[in-house]
Order: C-alpha cells, then sequence, then structure tokens
C-alpha cells in the first residue's frame, strides 16, 4: 500500500533520514519505535508530504507520491496525528475534528462522523466542550477522532501515547486495537514498546535517521 525507498530527507542542511526504506500492506499495524531525536516524526512529515526528501520514492497504492501536496495526500485518505495535537482552542471537539473534512472534500462529512463516533464514542460526549477545556488525554482523543476523517485507508498516529495517563493509554490502545479489525492501516511511533507492543504486528526501529531493525 505505501512504499518508501532510500528515502532521504534533510531538514536546515542537516542529513536527519538516511535511505529508510519501509513497505506498509493492507491492514497492517506497525510500530516504529526510536528514541528521541531518531527520526520518527521527520518520516511521518515527509509521507504526509509536509516535508520534501532530497532522494528516494514514495509510492501510495503503485501511484508516486512526490508531487502530490499534502491536502491531496489527505484526499488519498491517509489521515495524520501530530506529535503536539494542535486542537484549535476556541472550537469545539465536534468542530476541530470536522476541520479536516473540508480539505479532504469528505463526500458526507456526517456520515464520517458519525463513524468516528462510533469507535470514540467519549468523543460525542466531548463534542459540544471547547478544544482548551480538556485534558491531555481527552485531547489525544479528539486529535486521533479528527485524523480518522480523512484517515480512510492509512492513519500516521505521531506517539498517539505519550503524556498520557495509564487508563486513557489503554483506552487509545483498545481504539487502535478496533480500528485494525475494520482493516486499516496504522503506524504507530513511541519511544519504546510500553503501550504499542500490544496493537502492532510488527516493529520497524529506527535510529539516527536509519532503520536499524524491523
Ligand atoms: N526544525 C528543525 N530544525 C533542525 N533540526 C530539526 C528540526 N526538526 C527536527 N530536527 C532534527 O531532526 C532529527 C530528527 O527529529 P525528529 O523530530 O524526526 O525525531 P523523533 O524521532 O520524532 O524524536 P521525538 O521522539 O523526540 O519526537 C533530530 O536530530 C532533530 O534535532
Ligand atoms: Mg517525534
Amino acid at each position: 500500500m505505501l512504499k518508501v525507498t532510500n528515502l532521504n530527507v534533510s531538514i536546515a542542511a542537516v542529513h536527519i533520514l538516511r535511505d529508510v526504506s519501509l513497505e506498509l500492506t493492507p491492514g497492517s499495524m506497525t510500530g516504529l519505535i526510536g528514541r528521541n531525536g531518531a527520526g520518527k516524526t521527520t518520516l511521518m512529515k515527509t509521507i504526509m508530504g509536509i516535508l520534501k526528501p532530497g532522494a528516494g520514492a514514495l509510492s501510495f497504492d503503485g501511484k508516486d507520491l512526490r508531487s502530490v501536496e499534502t491536502h491531496e495526500r489527505a484526499r488519498l485518505g491517509i489521515g495524520y496525528m501530530p506529535e503536539e495535537r494542535r486542537l484549535i482552542p476556541d472550537l469545539t471537539v465536534e468542530e476541530n475534528i470536522l476541520v479536516p473534512a473540508w480539505a479532504c472534500h469528505t463526500a458526507d462529512a456526517r456520515e464520517r462522523l458519525e463513524k468516528v463516533y462510533g469507535w470514540i464514542p467519549e468523543l460525542r460526549d466531548m463534542g459540544y466542550r471547547k478544544g482548551l477545556q480538556l485534558s491531555g488525554g481527552q485531547q489525544k482523543l479528539a486529535a486521533l477522532g479528527r485524523a480518522l476523517m480523512c484517515g480512510t485507508r492509512l492513519l500516521l498516529l505521531d506517539e498517539p501515547f505519550e503524556g498520557v495517563a495509564p487508563v486513557l493509554a489503554q483506552r487509545l490502545a483498545q481504539v487502535i486495537g478496533a480500528l485494525k479489525r475494520e482493516g486499516m492501516t496504522v503506524v504507530v511511533t513511541e519511544s519504546d514498546l510500553q503501550h504499542s507492543e500490544r496493537v502492532v504486528d510488527r516493529i520497524v526501529q529506527i535510529d539516527r535517521g536509519a532503520v536499524v531493525a524491523s
């Protein structure tokens, strides 16, 4: 489904990703594990088109992504949950979740929203609350719901468990596990295997910008 080949990415003239190759099969759950600064976020941003590779290839369903803009990648069904939750504080949770529907031209945003509420019923209950009124863990749930608006096929979840209380982390793992049963392809990053181990079926380890084990 997603194929990354010998990807090289530099940020501010510093070479960050080195010959990263990765293949995701449909319905797979991959844990991208690496310590701080290993390049996990850089890889996700490059898959999303926020960062441009200096060299290497990137394709989705055989389609070359290199000339495809970020919003067009969202339209292909790729959802992204950034490391920083970036909820819009003055918008309600429901409005925050609906924001990407405009970008990815969801045919029936309301129907998709109902699906998201079906997977994460907590979001319906907190839907009217403002983004700034949520705890860190609740914001992670909302950010996951938002990623699911466009993420109908591939979900990129950057550190979903980071800084989340144990009960909510368990709940997040449960939701992510349920998405696998829906046939969704998911990549989860974490610095270690603490929470992702119970949801992933494959681990890719990254260190200093290179894949060191798979
Ligand atoms: N805007 C930037 N300017 C300069 N260097 C950057 C920038 N963003 C990231 N880097 C560098 O790129 C490398 C990879 O960073 P990245 O954020 O991808 O790591 P990460 O694996 O996501 O780490 P973390 O676990 O802390 O989120 C690091 O050495 C980092 O310092
Ligand atoms: Mg990161």
